[in-house]
């Protein structure tokens, strides 16, 4: 019967929308990054913070993309950016050893995930997620209505890829998800485990793998997953613009996966998904690929300047092979980042991934590692030791 109001026909009016959405999207949170730069300069009445709580390239863009990037962009404003990025796919393809119809552009690993889980998972699919990782994967994994399993790591906190394998078999998984470097501990994985982790993988369970952090590592100790993909092996690479590149505000990140798989994927995500401005930064950047190697050992430098003053206060820090150290404070890691947050140094609290106890925080120039490592040892030394 049509409801009226005042005389007039109104549409039906919905009292519990759980009624209506999909099951997969009852009582999963919103995905969290944690509390933003802004939020806590307003909170605490700052004026400006240090962000090392998102893991974003302090650095910035490489030298030469904004302006660039910004020379035709406004003027092109009125028009959608080019559907299919064939000049970014190309360009890709040309730095990574791809082919062109290997590359799949979306506005971030973030969105790229959400894809994925889009195309692959059916309600009730199996999908094995190591414990500590990136919290992403299990959030969109399940609002996608999996079942989700997590392996948990031992003490060393590395990925235990042999567990992983006898879980997805166990479960007879349909995805399984591999951070390399992880995120949050910054441990690489040993290029000599891959081949027989794949191979231990059940028929039909595809491996997603996320390199955000990949670019950290040197060339020649990286794991050559190209090939897993070109040889047709169930593997899916995700990589970002947001880490080496430092373009986490523009949102541009790629898939590399077999050419058959491309057309699957673009028919999932939201049609010209990657902006502008992301592509013409995205260009740009790869116009200067001979410039990463100077960050990378930026990056290295400022990171063992900040570890080597951590570690000589008795703080242990887990070797990192990405841009952020998470370290063992041997205590309540909430006083101490808070502490800190007061000073305008925004970390990571452990508790926020699953560690409690730690801190994971962003590298930055060599000056700003020295103020922060003395004041998380300031921090920590004024707290009772953890049992
Ligand atoms: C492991 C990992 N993957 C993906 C992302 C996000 O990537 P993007 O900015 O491309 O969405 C992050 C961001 O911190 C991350 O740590």
């Amino acid at each position: 019967m049509t409801r009226m109001v005042d005389g007039t026909p109104v549409g039906p009016e919905i009292t519990d929308w759980s009624e209506v959405l999909r099951a997969g999207v009852i009582g999963v949170g919103a995905y969290s990054p944690g509390v933003s730069g802004t939020e806590t300069m307003t909170r605490l009445g700052l004026e400006r913070v240090a962000r090392l709580n998102w893991n974003e390239s302090p650095f910035g863009p490489l030298e030469g993309v904004i302006e660039e990037a910004t020379a035709d962009l406004l003027a092109g404003a009125w028009t959608y950016p080019e559907g299919s990025y064939n000049e970014l796919r190309a360009a890709l393809a040309s730095w990574t050893g791809a082919r062109a119809d290997q590359v799949v552009p979306g506005h971030g690993i973030q969105a790229l995930t959400v894809a994925l889980c889009t195309a692959f998972i059916e309600p009730g699919d199996a999908v094995v997620i190591p414990q500590p990782t990136y919290g992403l994967y299990a959030q969109a994994a399940a609002v996608a209505g999996a079942t989700v399993h997590r392996v948990q790591s031992d003490g060393s906190l590395a990925l235990d890829l042999e567990r992983i394998a006898a879980a997805a078999r166990q479960h007879s998984a349909k995805l399984v998800w591999i951070c390399d470097p992880n995120n949050p501990t910054g441990l690489r994985l040993d290029p000599a485990g891959w081949p027989a982790f794949l191979a231990a993988l059940p028929g039909g369970c595809v491996a997603i793998v996320d390199e955000a952090y990949g670019d950290y590592v040197e060339p020649r100790r990286r794991t050559d997953r190209l090939a897993d993909v070109e040889a047709g092996r169930a593997v899916i690479v995700l990589r970002t613009f947001s880490k080496i590149f430092g373009l986490a505000g523009l949102r541009l990140g790629y898939a590399l996966v077999h050419s058959a798989l491309s057309p699957y994927l673009n028919a999932v995500h939201e049609p010209f998904n990657v902006n502008r401005a992301a592509l013409a930064a995205g260009l740009a950047s790869l116009r200067r690929t001979d410039l990463l190697a100077a960050r990378r050992d930026q990056v290295r430098d400022a990171t063992e300047r900040l570890t080597s003053r951590l570690t000589r206060a008795g703080l242990r820090c887990l070797p990192s092979n990405a841009n952020f150290v998470l370290v063992d404070l041997g205590t309540d890691d909430i006083p101490v980042t808070d502490a800190l947050a007061r000073e305008g140094l925004l970390l990571r609290p452990g508790t926020e991934l699953g560690l409690p106890g730690y801190v994971r925080l962003t590298i930055a120039d060599g000056e700003l590692m020295d103020l922060v490592a003395d004041r998380l040892v300031h921090a920590v030394s004024a707290r009772p030791i953890r049992e």
